[in-house]
């Protein structure tokens, strides 16, 4: 798909095309302060009518590294890049990545899974991402803005006499390196209908710690435009690409852009799960009935 079409409103922006077509002509060079990069991740999975799966993995990590380059161009000298991969693919792409710009982290996002993920190994219950930036003496990280509550010491109120004056344990702390974010699951209000949405309080942190009001956050492929909404919703400008007709779709609703398309009014997905004291359970689709009744 070669066709670029683009929506825009106040602080948003919507490209739906290609994402290296619209990274190499529509965004201009040093002028994002923060990537969020959640690319297909080549394991078959179908993304409205794309199928996820290059013909070797080869293959997929020379396309990878085709818009990763695009993305350094794009950021400012002072921004930064989240990467998330397969587990399978991430060794390569940090390796890629090392030799550009400065992994500061290597986060691992874990999440609970009701359903069984491997019988004769170890399912994958987590996914890489990486924090890497341009610059490691210049770059933005509000640590003030994503604390969380620190847990053992100052929950214990112990004091600690390793300080010259000894004190209680700081009750506040910057996350640590491997983060718990529950998955959008179908009774969610963020809930779309995209086989792999991620969770706003998982993209909350990221652009709170690494942007700050006003600069440009793009996400490549947009997925459900969780990115742009988050950004949109801390004061930050949105740019997102996605391809799937769709998906595009979802984006404009979710960020307020426009009200119908081609004439057909965009609405929320139309959920007909219901809640254990409900009734119609039978209309549930069976790929929610385990996550309703099992958390
Ligand atoms: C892993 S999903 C992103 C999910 C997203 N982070 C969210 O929270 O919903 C990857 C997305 O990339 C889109 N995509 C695949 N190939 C693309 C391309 N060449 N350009 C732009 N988007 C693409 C897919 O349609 C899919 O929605």
């Amino acid at each position: 798909m070669s066709k670029i079409q683009v929506f825009q409103r106040n602080q948003d922006t919507i490209f739906w095309g290609d994402a290296i077509t619209v990274l190499e002509k529509d965004i201009p060079d040093a002028s994002v302060s923060l990537i969020f990069a959640d690319p297909p991740y080549n394991l078959g999975k179908k993304f409205s009518k794309f199928v996820d799966r290059w013909p070797s993995e080869a293959a997929y990590v020379e396309w990878c590294k085709q818009w990763l380059d695009l993305c350094i161009r794009k950021l400012t000298d002072a921004g930064s890049l989240y990467l998330m991969a397969s587990t399978q693919c991430m060794p390569y792409l940090d390796i890629f990545l090392r030799g550009r710009l400065t992994v500061l982290s290597r986060i691992a996002w874990y999440y609970d899974s009701s359903g069984v993920q491997a019988k004769k190994y170890y399912g994958s219950i987590y996914e890489p991402i990486l924090f890497c930036v341009k610059d490691p003496e210049n770059y933005v990280f509000n640590s003030d803005a994503i604390t969380v509550e620190a847990r053992t010491g100052a929950q214990r109120k112990l004091i600690d006499y390793r300080k010259p004056k000894p004190a209680l344990y700081n009750s506040q702390k910057v996350p640590g390196n491997v983060w718990y974010f529950p998955r959008v699951r179908y009774r969610m209000a963020e809930y779309e209908n995209h086989p792999s949405q991620k969770p706003e309080a998982l993209l909350e942190r990221i652009v709170k710690a690494s942007s700050n009001p006003g600069d440009i956050v793009l996400d490549p492929f947009s997925g459900t435009f969780t990115t742009s909404a988050v950004a949109q919703r801390l004061g930050r400008t949105s740019i997102g690409i996605e391809i799937q007709e769709e998906y595009v779709k979802v984006g404009l609703r979710r960020l307020g852009i426009t009200e119908e398309f081609n004439g057909a009014r965009l609405r929320p997905p139309q959920k007909t799960c219901v809640r254990k004291n409900g009734v119609k359970q039978s209309k549930m689709p069976a790929r929610c009935q385990g996550e309703l009744f099992s958390q």
